[in-house]
């Protein structure tokens, strides 16, 4: 387009994204010795990483016992049997070696009385598969995600990863198939810029802000997984969305998980402890699926707490204020802020909150973004990758275990700097772009730029927003799901009716929050398709008209294409890998989920 031009780069690799997994794969793959460029739409320590508190999963057995075997065990079960097991033990088998590198590199995690890693009680980590609760989750007080992100940071400047900082992405450069590249636009000094790459590393993070409320940081609108949509290819069991037990009534903020694993409970109006109802073994530290859902059938039935009835209350008022103090600092402090309660002497108001998409790009264990040919359901898409929460490897299935995920952050990120050391060649020749390389993106970018219709952004965010709430939530059924798909549909047809009233390229955030609406918008309609067309219950997705998992139909993972013309979604499956990757360990059978 005559109005833009671009400014041209070229790497060995270009990761998009500076949260945890972009990080660890930038620096990975500066440390294989390729030249290495990470975008980012915020300062890398702003990332939404930043926000994770409880800590880091990994069986490391500082506390007692424990087994990568039975970490692998808790996360097959976990997701519901819809986890890789392939990937599921990879995951487990590399987290202890990814938890003492970061430990390494300086991250400053909080100590046992012999100097060992502490580590906390999780939802749905067991000792033995499944016998009792066993403390498996690596904490830094209840800054664990802000530690990592600090240290990373530092590691990726010491190999000298080359950071394009305050970079919006735009879209992808795919030339017959093969990704080449990305382009973006910097929102300081408004150029645009095409970065031509052997890899594209797609590590954006979730689209949490499809919801009204979430735990998710305002930037949290999936980008990657947009793109990869425009770029013509499917994302994968977006229908399950995780719903946090524990944000506060009615804000929204994450109080951790570790406040369970420190002692806290859940009560309801009448003071019972519920959740032994629910899950007789592990209680309060069941998964997060099935105490999102007992907390929910609970105020359905009558007794929430407060004077509408509407929320549930945390208690850590009987614990220790010193150990308060010392490993729950962060959460005391929102407690206060957000919902004025001094947790010392008084419960906080929770309520189940949208956390964490465990659907995404889908990828194989190395990281490398798949779809499906012909017959072929793991085809690998050349030249692009995607990790972290844009990316379903799947090792979360359809649930996922809290601090699960900043595990597979690290450990997939390592497994991306891994596989581009051993297949790329540093500072191999790239084909030129072909020279209407990005005109596209243009286009949609100025479309956008110059929209002149009625309807501001923050708008048609906000009924996209309460649709997605309203309709696709922690219960779902049928009719309810089919309007969230016809609500969507018609904020699709509505949406280019859009009203951007900035229309300078310098910090345009009227610009920005546009196109992440776009972004958003692409996801919700393929999020709620996907759980209209998925006829049964499983993990986070709980069909009342459903109620059972199907696993004789069901046991596969959603393909979801999505027509940029029209909105139209397209549905396909692709096969849960049953196998495990080595030997070493047997496939885990289905069973019916107990707790
Ligand atoms: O509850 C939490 O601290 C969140 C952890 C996670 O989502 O893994």
């Amino acid at each position: 387009m005559a109005a833009y031009s671009w400014i041209d780069h070229t790497f060995d690799v270009v990761v998009v994204g500076a949260g945890g997994s972009g990080l660890r794969s930038a620096l990975g793959c500066a440390q294989a010795g390729l030249k290495t460029a990470c975008i980012s739409k915020v300062f890398p320590t702003r990332s939404h990483t930043v926000a994770a508190q409880g800590g880091i999963s990994a069986a490391l057995g500082n506390m007692g016992e424990d087994d990568w075997k039975w970490h692998m065990f808790d996360t097959v079960k976990g997701s519901d049997w819809l986890g890789d097991q392939d990937a599921i033990e990879y995951l487990t088998k590399n987290a202890p070696a990814a938890v003492y590198e970061l430990e390494h590199w300086g991250v400053p995690f909080s100590r046992t009385e012999d100097g060992k890693i502490y580590q906390r009680a999780f939802g749905g980590m067991t000792r033995n598969f499944g016998e009792a609760p066993v403390q498996r989750t690596c904490a830094a007080a209840d800054r664990t995600g802000h530690a990592m992100l600090h240290t990373m940071y530092g590691q990726s400047l010491r190999h000298a990863v080359d950071f394009f900082i305050e970079y919006i992405a735009l879209d992808l450069i795919m030339e017959n198939g093969v990704c080449r590249g990305v382009t973006a636009w910097k929102l300081d000094d408004g150029s645009l810029h095409r970065f031509r790459a052997q890899t594209v590393v797609l590590a954006t993070g979730g689209y949490g802000r499809a919801y009204l409320s979430c735990t998710s940081a305002h930037t949290c609108t999936g980008d990657g997984g947009a793109m990869v949509l425009r770029a013509g290819l499917p994302l994968q069991d977006m229908e399950f969305v995780q719903f946090h037990p524990t944000g506060i009534f009615p804000a929204g903020c994450l109080i951790t998980e570790g406040a369970r694993g420190e002692g806290g409970y859940l009560t309801n109006s009448n003071g019972e402890r519920f959740m032994e109802r629910y899950a007789p073994t592990v209680k309060d530290l069941a998964p997060r699926d099935m105490v999102a859902r007992a907390m929910t059938l609970e105020i359905r039935e009558g007794r929430g707490v407060g004077p509408n009835k509407d929320h549930i209350n945390l208690h850590l008022d009987h614990l220790d204020p010193k150990l308060l103090h010392e490993r729950l600092p962060g959460i005391s402090e929102s407690a206060k802020v957000f919902a004025g309660v001094d947790v010392t002497r008084a419960p906080i108001p929770v309520l189940p909150t949208v956390h964490y998409n465990m659907g995404g790009i889908p990828t194989n264990y190395h990281g490398e973004v798949l779809t499906k040919v012909g017959g072929d359901p793991d085809s690998v898409v050349p030249g692009l990758m995607a990790v972290g929460e844009a990316a379903c490897v799947s090792v979360h299935g359809a649930n996922r275990l809290g601090s699960n995920s900043l595990i597979d952050l690290v450990v997939f990120g390592r497994a991306v700097g891994l596989r581009c050391g051993e297949k790329l060649k540093a500072n191999a020749s790239q084909p030129s772009l072909v020279k209407s390389a990005g005109e596209d993106h243009l286009a949609r970018f100025d479309k956008f730029r110059n929209a002149k219709g009625a309807t501001p952004t923050a708008k048609l965010r906000d009924k996209m927003q309460r649709a997605m709430q309203d309709t696709c939530a922690v219960y779902r059924t049928g009719p309810v799901l089919e309007e969230g798909v016809q609500r969507m549909a018609k904020l699709w047809v509505e949406a280019p009716d859009v009203r951007v009233t900035d229309r300078s390229m310098i910090w345009n955030t009227d610009l920005v929050e546009t196109l992440e609406f776009d972004n958003l918008l692409a996801q919700s309609v393929v999020t709620v398709n996907g759980a209209a067309n998925r006829t049964e219950s499983r993990g986070a997705h709980a069909r009342e008209d459903f109620p059972d998992r199907d696993d004789v139909n069901w046991m596969k993972h959603t393909l979801a294409w999505l027509d940029p013309a029209n909105g139209a979604v397209k549905i396909d499956y692709r096969p849960v890998h049953s196998n495990t990757m080595t030997n070493e360990v047997e496939p885990i059978p289905p069973k019916k989920r107990v707790y």
